[in-house]
């Protein structure tokens, strides 16, 4: 019997007994633990069921819009033309003013929330419940920011000696490049462009290629909202206009999610011609993301956390879980729990409600991914069967000897997993920060101490404890990583706006 992984998550107990497996008997997890959004501020009533059949049918039924033109490198040109002469006029507005555009993006956004979601379900081949979550995301992004910017951009005293007094202020720094990945296309891109925007600067925001029906979606709607189409422009397209738009030098900033290859290239880009302004770079990347668990765990919840974790969204969560180290004393027990639940997953149409798990995001990515299986077959532990229709990887275990084996980010449903032994648990820590990536990390262990121990090792921007690693929530869990992950600020936290600014100071003698 086919069990959703949500219902699996939703009652624990009742479904790993399904799969052979003694529950413990102190496990007890709120029934919405699956779904964070719901405490998100956008709304749509899950618990109706006939809204959802509604939204269900009107996902089902969506026709993708034309995909817009690719800009070309000229283009883009003009586009920062257009942005630099608006930049003065958007900027010098009261902070209230862009707040406000924002937050009008958002009810926007929330009004048309079912064709935001059959876009990102059709272009992106998002499952529904992920649909949900990037819709609310991105709503999320553009209340928060706006809230932030009335805070941070009003102007500041400052002490100082009598007869005289000093201010500080934030105000925009000029054109800045927005350049998105396709895994959160409304999400990312709208968070990037929001931030860029509220703190008072004019926007040239690239989305990935493959999700660029989304991001004009996005852009129509902020055009809507009242920014102005010369403060606002949208390049879509791959490199050529990702290069064009981060080597001209009138770009006062670029923020950048996507892979660790592509970040490195755009520093090296930013540093080339010695008369460009030094200029910020907000890289947000990917990680080699670990989740440690001893033998005090609670053996359901790992398994439901670890399925969350690696598998869902198929896998393409910068945050999801790359490597699952068990302590070997209960590695057997864990694996076994582990590919029963696994068989439970449904892989198919993500415009089905019952589907966990979907395709991945093109035949590049698919390529890549079964080459990579295909490679470490006789590594496989477990693996479950796909629709041998459109993009879809097999979600699968991969065994390793060591930490140190696993030598990249495999984007997609893959998990690797290994063994570490009684004692070594802050080594292991130091192996993982020694991978060089900083994202996420996860714990599982009833000692308060070892999670501890672990918290105060672990190199990594977002730490998990006893819960599965990905879903941070805007405002409640700021998200971002360090070392090969990223720069910093975390979006979605209180320091990020802030970084898209320049700070003055006046002092004015009285
Ligand atoms: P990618 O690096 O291939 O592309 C990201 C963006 O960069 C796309 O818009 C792409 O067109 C653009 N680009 C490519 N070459 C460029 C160039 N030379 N100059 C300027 N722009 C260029 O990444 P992807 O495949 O779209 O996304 C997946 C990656 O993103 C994964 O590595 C994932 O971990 C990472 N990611 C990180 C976060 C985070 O918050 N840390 C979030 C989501 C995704
Ligand atoms: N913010 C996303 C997550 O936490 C990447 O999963």
């Amino acid at each position: 019997e086919n069990i959703p992984v949500a219902d699996l998550l939703a009652d624990p107990v009742e479904k790993i007994e399904k799969v052979n497996c003694t529950p413990h008997p102190a496990i007890s997890l709120p029934s919405d633990i699956f779904e964070p959004a719901r405490r998100n501020s956008a709304g749509l009533d899950l618990n109706d069921s006939q809204i959802l059949e509604e939204v269900h049918e009107s996902i089902r039924n969506f026709e993708l819009p034309p995909r817009p033109e690719d800009a070309t490198a000229e283009q883009v040109s003009e586009m920062i033309d257009t942005a630099s002469l608006a930049f003065h006029e958007w900027s010098d507005l009261p902070v209230e003013t862009r707040a406000a555009a924002l937050e009008r993006l958002a009810d926007l956004m929330q009004e048309d929330m079912i064709p935001l979601m059959g876009l990102c379900a059709k272009e992106a081949k998002k499952t529904y419940q992920d649909c949900v979550d990037e819709v609310r995301e991105a709503i999320d992004f553009c209340r928060y920011y706006a809230r932030r910017a009335r805070a941070d951009f009003t102007e500041m005293p400052l002490p100082g000696p009598t007869g005289e007094t000093n201010t500080l202020r934030l105000e925009g720094r000029g054109v800045f490049g927005c350049v998105a990945p396709w895994n959160f296309p409304l999400a990312i891109f709208t968070g990037q462009m929001a931030a860029a925007l509220v703190a008072g600067n004019t926007v040239i925001a690239k989305p990935a290629p493959q999700t660029s029906r989304i991001a004009k979606a996005a852009v129509d709607l902020a055009y809507k909202a009242g920014i102005p189409r010369g403060v606002l422009h949208l390049a879509p397209g791959g490199a050529e206009p990702g290069q064009a738009l981060v080597s001209d030098k009138r770009v006062a900033g670029i923020a950048f999610t996507g892979s660790t290859k592509t970040a490195k290239g755009i520093q090296r880009t930013l540093a080339e011609d010695d008369t460009r302004p030094i200029v910020p770079l907000i890289a947000e990347t990917g990680g080699l993301n670990a989740m440690i668990v001893d033998s005090t765990a609670l053996p359901e919840q790992v398994v439901m956390d670890v399925i969350a974790s690696a598998f869902l969204s198929a896998g393409q969560r910068c945050s999801a879980l790359r490597l699952l180290l068990v302590q070997e004393d209960v590695y057997d027990r864990t694996l076994h729990m582990l590919a029963g639940a696994m068989d439970t997953m449904i892989a198919g149409d993500p415009v089905d409600p019952a589907t966990d798990i979907g395709p991945v995001i093109d035949t590049d990515a698919q390529t890549k991914l079964n080459d990579y299986l295909q490679r470490v077959r006789e590594r496989i532990v477990h693996q479950i069967d796909v629709p041998d229709t459109d993009t879809f990887v097999p979600p699968s275990i991969v065994r390793l000897s060591e930490i140190e084996d696993l030598e990249q980010e495999w984007f997609g449903p893959i998990l690797h997993v290994t063994t570490w032994k009684q004692g070594q648990l802050a080594e292991t820590v130091r192996r993982v920060n020694a991978l060089g990536f900083g994202l996420t990390m996860g714990v599982h262990s009833r000692i308060v101490d070892a999670a501890d121990q672990v918290a105060n090792e672990a190199r990594v921007g977002n730490l998990y404890v006893n819960r599965s690693m990905t879903g941070a929530i805007v405002a409640s869990q700021p998200f971002g990583g360090e070392r090969l992950s990223g720069t910093g600020p975390k979006a979605g936290g209180p320091n990020y706006l802030p970084r898209f600014a320049v700070e003055r100071v006046v002092t004015v003698d009285t």
